[in-house]
């Protein structure tokens, strides 16, 4: 059997990987749950610098695909994650959110640490929303970016 396994820590992952598990019809588990350790595994985890978290959790051997959820979109950013994790099987990537409320300390200087940085950068249609994020929250949400993982699993 193929199941979904995720790590989340202010919901979005949560949100796509259930999304996702509904629509394709798999059942859905936090890394944290009791799940049958012979069952195909796709991937859901957040981005934390060029790591997905808990990742290193997963066996290897179960993994056929792994998913991605940042705010940053960025090809080369991407590839870095992809080699850093060792990932040979289909990644994918989506956006998720900025939940200031559900974050602790640490987490909100590093926010206003990327909106400076973004600033420096020069905001952009592309930088602006993310800076607006990091300072007040916002969401990048986007359920159509599970569409291409769908047809992934539909058509092995
Ligand atoms: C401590 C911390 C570090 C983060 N580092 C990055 C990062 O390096 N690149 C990025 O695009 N997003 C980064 N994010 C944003 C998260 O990946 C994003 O908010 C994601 O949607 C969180 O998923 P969740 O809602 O399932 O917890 C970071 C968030 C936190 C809290």
């Amino acid at each position: 059997m193929t199941i979904v396994v995720y790590s989340s820590h202010t919901g979005s992952t949560q949100k796509y990987a259930q999304t996702f598990a509904d629509k394709v019809g798999y059942a859905c588990y936090s890394v944290k749950d009791e799940y049958d350790r012979n069952d195909e595994i796709i991937y859901f985890g957040w981005l934390r610098g060029p790591s997905i978290v808990d990742l290193n959790l997963i066996d290897r051997k179960k993994l056929i695909a792994v998913v991605s959820v940042s705010i940053e979109k960025d090809d080369a950013l991407f590839r870095k994650v992809k080699e850093i994790e060792k990932i040979g099987v289909p990644f994918y990537n989506l956006r998720g959110w900025i939940d200031r409320k559900k974050v602790g300390f640490f987490p909100k200087i590093l926010f206003i640490f990327l909106a400076v940085k973004y600033k420096l950068k020069g905001l952009d249609d592309y930088t602006g929303p993310m800076y607006d994020a990091m300072l007040n929250g916002g969401s990048f949400y986007d359920e159509s970016g599970l569409d291409p993982i769908i047809e992934f699993v539909r058509s092995r």
